[in-house]
């Protein structure tokens, strides 16, 4: 996505074909070609792990507020087709990121609270009731999808965490294991991978923890065991892999604006006017049907976030 190689992203599918990427990386290869998705949907109990024990929540019940008009991108393209850096640079690491181990999955929520506290992944579910979504997902690189995910609203955990008057936003961090994700040995990121929210933000309807996508627990490329969805917003502040929740004064600084402030800012809302400094917002490639469509304000969800921005100026709201 970012250009710490100077190299453009839509340069990243020219690598792909090189011998020494295919040598290294044949399984992605494949994948990438549609081969792969065999390997990378292949049930837990096909590669030797225990069965995932939420899986009995799934299929949740669909909250039909939020659906989308350009149908659900299948789920075969959507799962070999994924921004983790942890687990390599292009699109193409479904086969690596099945060594995410995600259990145990202690979660820390912490900061700014009356009761900081640290809950195992499998525990904190069961404290919150799952639905289906139909969400859009726009990338800062011009590509879009929908999808079905599952999970529970941001709001309903500040609820629980009970947060001090003091707090005004939420920093999120993915896990830290350069062993288990061979991405963070490269020194070129500032891992772990960072985001924030206000707490306005985090409070509105449309901000969602997601836990499942298809009917079924999260995919390991996808962000298991549970990532952030936020709709309106380019798809890098949608953190994958959650383990620190943190209660905040001071405004975080995501990983991608730590590295390039200049091309990704905080507020990051989707805004077809404002160009990223290298190429045009105004549209966007649909990777299920293939089309370029016009993009829309905060991604089409204008009616439930523009009043979150009101006195900033249009031009501040992406960055
Ligand atoms: N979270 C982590 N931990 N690491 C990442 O590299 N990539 C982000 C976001 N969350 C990323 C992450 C980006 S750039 C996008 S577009 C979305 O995840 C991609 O989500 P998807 O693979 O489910 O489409």
């Amino acid at each position: 996505m970012v250009n710490i190689h100077r190299r453009r992203s839509w340069e990243i599918a020219d690598r792909l074909v090189t011998p020494e990427h295919a040598f290294l990386n044949r399984r992605a290869l494949l994948a990438a070609m549609g081969f792969g998705a065999m390997a990378a949907v292949a049930p837990s109990r096909a590669r030797g792990e225990e069965p995932d024990p939420t899986a009995d929540l799934y299929p949740a019940k669909k909250n039909d507020a939020y659906s989308v008009d350009n149908g659900i991108t299948p789920e075969k393209i959507n799962a070999n087709y994924n921004n983790f850096y942890e687990y390599g640079t292009d699109k193409y690491i479904a086969a690596a990121a099945q060594a995410l181990v995600v259990r145990p999955w202690p979660i820390e929520i912490g900061g700014l609270l009356e009761k900081p506290l640290t809950l195992e992944f499998d525990e904190l579910m069961r404290r919150f009731p799952l639905e289906t979504r139909l969400y859009r997902h726009r990338c800062v690189e011009a590509w879009s999808m929908t999808i079905p995910w599952s999970g529970f609203p941001l709001a309903s955990l500040v609820e629980f965490a009970r947060p001090l008057s003091a707090a005004k936003f939420i920093r999120f961090e993915t896990f830290l294991d350069p062993a288990m994700a061979p991405g963070q040995n490269s020194f070129l990121y500032p891992w772990p991978y960072v985001e924030g929210v206000t707490m306005a933000e985090a409070a509105n309807e449309l901000a969602f923890l997601v836990t499942g996508a298809y009917d079924k627990p999260l995919l390991k490329q996808f962000g298991a065991p549970i990532r952030l969805a936020l709709p309106w917003k380019y798809g890098f502040k949608s953190i994958k892999s959650i383990r620190k929740i943190e209660f905040v004064e001071e405004r975080p600084v995501g990983l991608w604006e730590a590295i390039q402030p200049s091309e990704y800012g905080f507020w990051a809302n989707v805004n077809p006017d404002v160009p990223h400094p290298r190429w045009s917002q105004a549209r966007e490639r649909v990777l299920h049907t293939g089309e370029t469509i016009p993009t829309r304000i905060f991604n089409g969800y204008g009616e439930q976030v523009a009043h979150l921005y009101e006195g900033l100026d249009p031009s501040d709201l992406y960055m």
